[in-house]
């Protein structure tokens, strides 16, 4: 004991006879102690056994396996500090790529929503076994690259009502879907309708109920108690789409067509900005806007009007750095992907992923042969530039470089 071998100290008898006693004393009532705590935190323990246990039985078969929530473990440690700690993103979660018993019984439930050529119990295995593998292997990308390029100063970042403003909360299924522009957000506003009641099938959601209506609650109109809770307990999930493609889909479907927001709002000052001729016309209705102009307005450190959800970055709109997205889907796959996801949280088997085309049905998808011609009128360095601008999201959601000559 320190107090007995402690020299050079001059510590009268008496003194130390007494600190003696009171630590012969203390140290029944301190084993005691230790023991008691022992005890209950045993019992504490079973208690938290019981109640995973529960929450498994009353999630649907396999739930737990894929997506086993590790980030909540080490957030209940310390609620408050979401991502304080970089070392912690950085885990790749352990997830089981064999076909259990589990996987099993989640089979017998889904018959025929994953499509598969093959088909069969085998095809479906495989399907989930490849699927799962690819959100494992893209929630490690996303991590690795969040504890790559964390800047220092943002070590102690935590999460802020802002950082939560894009996000859509569905509490039946435990749900929060992050809203990513010309990524798939409307249908996926209709399936999150349909899994909280507000209507029996997508179909027959139009338009402007899906996003005028109000039906969908954001997590920044919640408490700061519920906002915690639910990043913490909640399937957080993302869907995403090549950036070039999503900014070629956002200029045409902003641009092309009549719109009586983005072509005075955006339009007007980016016509009269970048334009040395414009007509009365063009300047007074902010119709006509070129691909080229648009680029130029996005790439302006001195933007004449600020930025839009539309174009913006997903790593802006979604904060993948700070909230550790359970699900990361991709719009070139979503279907496949969507079901997946609707089949794994125990979604109402009649509903399955929509693929309506909301904005301009009539004109053609943007694909990758449309993004390219759009990509062909700018210049390399315009090219390069927008690369810049969109590289995390490149980066991070491991699409590949869009160009040959970038770099
Ligand atoms: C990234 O995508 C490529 C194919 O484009 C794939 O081969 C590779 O495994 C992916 N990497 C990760 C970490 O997902
Ligand atoms: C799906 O089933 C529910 C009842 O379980 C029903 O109310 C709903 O209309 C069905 N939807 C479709 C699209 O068939
Ligand atoms: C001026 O506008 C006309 C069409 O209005 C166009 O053909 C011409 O190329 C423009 N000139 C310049 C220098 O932009």
């Amino acid at each position: 004991m320190l107090w007995q071998d402690s020299k050079g100290v001059d510590v009268g008898w008496g003194i130390r006879r007494c600190v003696r006693s009171a630590v012969i004393i203390m140290r029944l009532p301190c084993s005691f102690w230790f023991l008691l705590l022992f005890s209950m935190g045993g019992f504490l323990l079973l208690l938290h056994l019981q109640d995973l246990t529960e929450t498994v039985q009353q999630q649907r078969p396999g739930a737990k396996l894929i997506f086993p929530h590790g980030q909540v473990e080490s957030k209940e440690q310390c609620p408050h500090c979401l991502d304080a700690d970089p070392q912690a993103s950085v885990h790749p979660v352990k997830l089981q790529a064999q076909i259990t018993k589990n996987h099993r019984k989640l089979l017998l439930k889904i018959p025929s929503v994953l499509k598969q050529p093959r088909g069969g119990l085998y095809g479906q295995a495989e399907n989930i076994r490849r699927l799962t593998k690819i959100q494992q292997s893209r929630r490690r990308q996303m991590r690795e690259v969040c504890a790559k390029y964390r800047s220092s100063n943002s070590r102690m970042r935590l999460v802020n009502r802002q950082h939560v403003s894009r996000i859509y909360v569905e509490d039946t299924y435990k749900l929060l879907y992050c809203e990513v522009p010309k990524a798939g957000c409307s249908n996926w506003k209709r399936v999150l309708m349909v899994l909280q009641g507000e209507a029996s099938s997508t179909g027959e959601i139009p338009h402007e109920q899906v996003h005028y209506g109000n039906h969908l609650k954001r997590l920044d109109s919640f408490s700061h108690q519920g906002i915690l809770r639910r990043l913490e307990t909640y399937r957080k999930v993302l869907f995403l789409r090549e950036p070039f493609e999503r900014l070629v889909s956002a200029f045409r479907d902003k641009f092309e067509s009549p719109n009586s927001y983005y072509h005075p709002v955006f339009g007007k000052p980016i016509i009269s900005k970048y334009r040395s001729n414009a007509s009365k016309l063009a300047l007074r209705t902010g119709e006509g806007v070129t691909f080229k102009e648009f680029v130029q307005y996005l790439l302006d450190v001195h933007r004449p009007v600020g930025m839009d959800i539309h174009w913006e970055p997903v790593v802006q709109l979604c904060s993948p750095c700070l909230i550790d997205y359970d699900f990361i889907g991709k719009f070139e796959t979503i279907e496949e992907e969507a079901n997946f996801l609707l089949r794994h949280i125990g979604a109402p088997a009649n509903l399955t992923f929509p693929s309506f085309k909301d904005r301009n049905p009539k004109a053609e998808r943007t694909s990758s042969r449309i993004t390219q011609e759009y990509f062909s009128r700018l210049d390399l360095s315009e090219r390069q530039r927008t690369y810049d601008l969109y590289y995390m999201d490149y980066l991070m959601f491991n699409y590949s470089k869009p160009f040959a000559d970038l770099y």
